[in-house]
This record gives C-alpha cells, structure tokens and sequence, in this order.
C-alpha cells in the first residue's frame, strides 16, 4: 500500500531526497522525482514500467525557473506561450540547459516542461526547490490517473501519495513546441489548437506529424489503454451485446431492448466534461466485472474533441489497429 496523505513538507523532503511522490496537477496525478537528480527520475522508468527512449516532462513552478531548465537564448515566442498559459495545461518543449540530466530528455537536446495550474503541485515544486520530473502516474501503456485512487491501484514503489481528489481536466497538456517561427502541436490537449490561433492570430499554428519528433508513447499508435477490448464507433453499433459497456459523450439514443451498461459522461454533451471524466469512466468500467468489452462512440476532432479522439483511437488501436476515422469500425 502506498503511504499517502496531505503533508506536502513531507512530500518535498522526499523529493529533496530522491524519492518517488505521487501529486495531483490540474490535467492528471504526476508521478515526480528531482527532476535534476538523474537517479531519482531512473527510479520513475522502473516503477512505470516506461521505456527509456521516452522524455519526460520537467514540472516548474515559476517563470523565472525556465532559466535553470531551458537554454539561453530561447525563442521569444516560447516565452509568450508561457506567460499566456501559465500555469495551465500546456506543455512547452525547447531546447534544454546542461542542468537537465539526458535521462529525463531520453538524450534529445530540448526538454518539456510545464507549470501547472494545482495548488498541491505548485506548492510541492515550490518546496522542493528543483523543477519535478513527471510522467503520468500510471505502469506505461495504462489509463492515465484522474484520482488518487487510481494511482494507488496501480503503482508500487511511489514513496508517497500526496492526496488532491479528482483532477480538473482529466486529460493530459496540449504539448507545443516552436519550429520556423511556427507553433507546432505535438500532443493535443486540454488547450485546443483554435484557442491557441485566437491567442496568436499573427502565428501560424500546425499539427506535428508524429514522426517528425519523437517516438513518444503519447504519439505512440496504441496507448492509454484498459485492459479489456476496448473498441471505438462513430454512432451507435447495431448490436448492443449485454457483455459490452457503452461510454458516450452525450445523450444518444440506443436500440430498443438494449441492456448493456451506458455510462453518460456528460448529460448536455459537453467535451470539457467529458474529456474531465473519460479516464476515470474508463478505469471503472475496468474494473467492472461485468463489463467484458468497452464500446466508445467517438465525437467530431474539433477543440477538446481532437485531444478526446487522440486518447480514444490510441486506446482502441490494438483492438482495431483503427488509425483515423477511416478506419473505425461503424
Ligand atoms: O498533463 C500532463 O502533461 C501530465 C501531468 C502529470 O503533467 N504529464 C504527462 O506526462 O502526460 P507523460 O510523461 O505521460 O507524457 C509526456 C509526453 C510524452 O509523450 C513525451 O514523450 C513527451 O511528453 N515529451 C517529453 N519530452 C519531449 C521532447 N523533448 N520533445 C517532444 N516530446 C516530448
Ligand atoms: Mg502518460
């Protein structure tokens, strides 16, 4: 059982000696270590699991912290972003400063970081005096945490737990970063892709394609997956099977005799509120042992829309090997 609590002078003091902490952000649980301690972020790739091929993410706490974490001379523009979205949910990757060990860039020349917008974060990096290296807490490959609960379901050997509840977005930061003067998304977020053009009409904001950066399992194919058949449709399947469980995003209407389990994320169709309670939705209905097979009708790729299929289609991928809309299954 993990030790957990509320004491984030505790939690920093293990940071500050190079333990593994497990802490709430507003998009999901982090699981941190000193993120200037290269033995310390080791001991996060153990316990998750993660390949060692993939970067981590340097939480911060200040603007001034980029100093420490990102090289001289960074591009005005990154600057920009941060001061317009920090603390939020936008992960930010330009070149890095020697202070940031290979191990948590996975050996690329730029880091990734971000401030996010938690109380219990902010303070804990504050404490702990280092930027806090963090992956989603969670073994690689698995739903990301949206509560305490799941990280306590599924991960051994995290020093502490500090407890936070429900996270607020319940899906990962838009990851950005700036090539040729463009903004270039690489990782859809809670931060969507239109808000970041009306922030910055005079850019031109693109979608990365995947193998142009890195092998991140967040670009991976298959990812975020329950470890049921997970499978993703753009209506209603014919077939309801009692077995099959059915997340919809907003009210549908389902076959007559239909006695399959639906869970309605949100009740006016709202993807803000669904994107918040997807992943936590999903690690019930994984739990759920009369839930055999997880069917998703999928919702259309604009705002918070794009970040929801992103998880959804990476989810169904080994089930379906379904890439883009073409390819999932009606
Ligand atoms: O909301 C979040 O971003 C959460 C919370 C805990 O902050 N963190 C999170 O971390 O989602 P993680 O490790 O699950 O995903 C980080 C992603 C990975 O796909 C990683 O490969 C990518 O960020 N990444 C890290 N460094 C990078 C870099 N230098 N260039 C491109 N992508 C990078
Ligand atoms: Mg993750």
């Amino acid at each position: 059982m993990i030790k957990s609590g509320k004491d984030i002078v505790f939690a920093s003091k293990l940071i500050r000696e190079g333990k593994l902490v497990a802490f709430p952000t507003e998009t999901v649980y982090g699981l941190g270590a000193n993120g200037l301690d290269a033995k310390a972020v080791a001991k996060i790739f153990e316990v998750k699991e993660r390949p060692s091929f993939d970067p981590l993410i340097l939480h911060i706490s200040s603007i001034e912290d980029l100093e420490v974490v990102f090289a001289k001379n960074t591009p005005p523009l990154i600057l920009k972003l941060a001061e317009k979205y920090w603390p939020g949910p936008l992960t930010i990757v330009s070149q890095k400063s020697a202070k940031v060990p290979d191990i948590v860039t996975a050996g690329l020349s730029t880091v990734a970081v971000r401030m996010p917008n938690h109380p219990i974060a902010l303070k804990l990096i504050r404490r702990s005096k280092t930027p806090i290296a963090a992956p989603s807490a969670n073994i690689f490959g698995r739903l990301s945490p949206t509560h305490s609960e799941h990280v306590r379901g599924q991960l051994k050997g995290v020093d502490y737990l500090l407890e936070g509840g429900s996270t607020d977005f319940g899906i990962e930061s838009t990851i950005v970063t700036v090539a040729y003067g463009k903004i270039e998304i690489l990782r859809p977020g809670a931060i969507t892709p239109d808000q970041i053009q009306i922030d910055f009409p005079e850019v031109e904001v693109v979608s990365s394609s995947t193998e142009k950066h890195i092998q991140a399992p967040g670009q991976l194919k298959s990812h975020y997956s329950p470890r049921k058949p997970f499978y993703l449709f753009d209506k209603i399947p014919d077939e309801l099977p009692d077995y099959a469980a059915l997340l919809l995003f907003g009210p549908l209407v389902l076959p007559k005799d239909s006695k399959s389990k639906v869970v309605l994320l949100s009740e006016s169709g709202d993807l803000l509120e669904g994107a918040s309670k997807m992943f936590s939705a999903l690690h019930e209905l994984e739990a759920d042992d009369q839930v055999e097979q997880i069917y998703a009708v999928g919702v259309l790729k604009k705002g918070v829309g794009l970040a929801i299929m992103d998880r959804l289609q990476k989810a169904a991928y080994r089930f379906t090997g379904a890439t883009d809309d073409r390819e999932i299954q009606v």
